[in-house]
């Protein structure tokens, strides 16, 4: 069984991520830092990244963030999203990941996404060489399905390593993780820290008026949102937001945190301003009705095996 992901100075990592994908894009140096600041006030010490972030920004200014007190935060970035998950990629990406944040050490290293054209030897050949090196801590992967998940456990233990993280995509219109993926995890003992819990934005509700943001400035968000029911599930989401009297985004947030299997959302934004309703998510307490009521916004996803009327 994998132990409790900790920061190098022995501290439980927080029950939320921060995500940086914005940092150097969306988000300029300052704005960057502000959300860097309120998330570590708000108690958060798991930072996301990736090497394909930014052109390099997102891991050079989280570098810089994390300076004062690197023992003090978890830090993961990825590797492999373009050039496969072969041995050269995975070993080039690690170093210029480490020299970008000026660390030693990466806490989690992910494989962005699964590569089906790469033999797992090489690729857990590769991380089990890093790990040996000291020059990261535990091994993640992205965007993989539970099989592929399951094939990389087995050929990590291969190389004596383990799968410790997840990363799937997950939020209240986007819900294939809750087949498979989070009982997966939570029986394995990995740690589950789903993206996009706003849906890229659209679970904030500014895409029912003239909103403009990432799902009009970025065809993969458009194509990934672009369903009727998805748009009228966050309507319905900003009329029970109103009613309750609390942001949308706050709303979206909480559902995503309180599946049973309790994952780890990584929260994120372009502002300080953005960012505030979704932090506002760590200290709100989703009733199991509204919990329901969310959840009942989209079908839920049919289930793994085919027996289920039986049940
Ligand atoms: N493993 C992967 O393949 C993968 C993929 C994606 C993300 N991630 C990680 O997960 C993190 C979070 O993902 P995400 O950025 O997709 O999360 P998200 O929370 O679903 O979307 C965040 C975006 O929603 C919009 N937004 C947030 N708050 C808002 C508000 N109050 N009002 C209006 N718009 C608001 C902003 O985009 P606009 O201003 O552009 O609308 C913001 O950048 C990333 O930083 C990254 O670390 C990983």
């Amino acid at each position: 069984m994998i132990q409790k992901l900790t920061t190098l100075d022995g501290t439980p990592i927080s029950r939320f991520a921060f995500g940086t994908m914005q940092f150097g894009a969306g988000a300029d140096r300052a704005a960057s830092q502000a959300m860097y600041d309120a998330s570590r006030a708000a108690g958060i010490n798991h930072f996301d990244t990736a090497h394909v972030y930014t052109d390099g920004a997102s891991e050079t200014f989280l570098g810089e963030m994390i300076a004062p007190h690197r023992d003090q935060v978890f830090v993961a970035t990825k590797a492999a999203y373009t050039g496969g998950s072969t041995r050269a990629t995975i070993l080039s990406s690690a170093k210029t990941s480490l020299q970008r944040m000026k660390i030693d050490v990466i806490d989690a290293l992910y494989l962005h996404r699964f590569d089906p054209d790469t033999d797992m030897h090489e690729t857990f050949g590769a991380l089990a060489e890093l790990k040996q090196e000291g020059v990261i801590r535990y091994v993640g992967i992205s965007n993989f399905a539970a099989w592929q998940a399951m094939k990389a456990v087995y050929m990590a233990n291969m190389a004596d390593l383990e799968i410790a993280l997840i990363q799937p995509m997950y939020n209240v219109v986007k819900r294939q993780a809750e087949v498979e993926i989070l009982p997966m995890a939570e029986d394995m003992g990995m740690l589950c820290a789903p993206y996009s819990p706003l849906g890229g934005g659209l679970l904030t509700g500014k895409y029912d008026g003239k909103g403009t943001g990432r799902l009009t400035q970025d065809a993969r968000y458009a194509a990934r949102y672009d369903f009727d029911y998805m748009h009228r599930a966050a309507q319905e989401l900003t009329r029970i937001a109103a009613r309750e009297d609390v942001h949308p985004a706050t709303l979206a947030v909480a559902w995503a945190a309180a599946h049973p299997t309790s994952p780890s959302p990584i929260l994120s934004g372009r502002s300080l301003e953005q960012l505030k309703p979704s932090l506002a998510a760590i200290g709100y307490d989703l009733s199991d009705a509204l919990y329901a009521e969310l959840a009942g916004l989209v079908p839920a996803p049919p289930p793994a095996t085919d027996r289920a009327e039986e049940a």
